[in-house]
């Protein structure tokens, strides 16, 4: 490493920011972040807050009652088609989703696919193979699964049982009224648990949490656009009533993103 290069990007950045009238204190919270969690050649330039603790791999709801999902069975249209033919879809009818398709999806999305090291490794990459990521779904009709809301339980392939009933006007209420949301007959949220991440790759871990959460957000539309299905990932919605809906504290742990999904109108 040239001993010129660490000093020489700190100048960079600093010219740059100097450039564009901002300093570190003025910058927005977006610009801070970015700056803050970004490598110079020694590592992070932030605060470095990375604990090493380990957190457990996967999150149990434990006596939680279970749905076997189906292995994967599809083997549909070619990923170039799927490709081409993927697009938000935001009306659906009230046809329920079948067991077995909810299953590839969420056996797309994230499921175990191959083993290495003696780690079982999942179907979107993973910064550190740490798997933030949590998978939830709040079903409304769905053949074979009564409404609740389920956890994605990756390790064995099951849906547990969060809290049964239909939250799903409750959703559409906490996500501004998108009719997307009320009209999708199951509805994936996405959280993260930070702290697995942030544990090894300090605030930067958050970076690669939100890049992972795109990946099987992307993961969930391909294949539901694969089995003539439809999907629209949704950013918009109030944290802190999701959050309460998902019973999550909401800065260690967070929802991220919702996928509505449906038959298309
Ligand atoms: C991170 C992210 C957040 C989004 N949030 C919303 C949303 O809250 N509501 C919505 O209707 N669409 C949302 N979308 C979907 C975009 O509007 C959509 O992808 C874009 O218009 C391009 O259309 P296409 O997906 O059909 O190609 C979001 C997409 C991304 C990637």
């Amino acid at each position: 490493m040239n001993f010129f290069s660490p000093v020489l990007s700190v100048l960079i950045i600093l010219s740059a920011l100097t450039l564009r009238g901002e300093t570190e204190d003025s910058m927005s919270i977006g610009s801070k972040f970015h700056f803050e969690t970004s490598y110079d050649e020694q590592g992070l330039m932030g605060k470095d807050i990375s604990s090493g603790e380990e957190i457990p791999l996967y999150k149990v709801y434990k006596g939680a009652k279970k749905i076997k999902l189906p292995g994967p069975a599809y083997a549909g249209k070619s990923i170039e088609e799927t490709i081409r033919s993927r697009r938000s879809v935001r009306s659906f009818t009230g046809d329920s989703i079948r067991l077995d398709q909810l299953s590839q999806i969420l056996l797309s999305a994230d499921g175990i696919t191959h083993s290495e090291g003696g780690l079982d490794m999942r179907a979107a990459p993973s910064g550190g193979a740490l798997y933030p990521i949590d998978i939830y779904v709040v079903v409304r009709g769905a053949t074979d699964i009564p409404q609740g809301i389920y956890h994605f339980q990756v390790s064995d392939s099951t849906l547990e049982l969060v809290k049964a009933g239909d939250f799903t006007n409750a959703l559409y209420d906490a996500a501004w009224d998108q009719e997307a949301i009320a009209e999708g007959q199951v509805n994936i949220i996405l959280t993260s648990r930070f702290d697995r991440i942030t544990e090894k790759y300090s605030d930067r871990g958050y970076r690669y949490a939100y890049i992972e959460a795109g990946a099987i957000a992307e993961n969930i539309c391909l294949q539901a656009t694969s089995l003539g299905l439809g999907a629209v990932i949704m950013g918009a919605f109030t944290d802190t009533a999701v959050n309460a809906m998902l019973e999550i504290e909401g800065l260690r742990e967070a929802a991220l993103l919702i996928i509505p999904i449906g038959h298309p109108r």
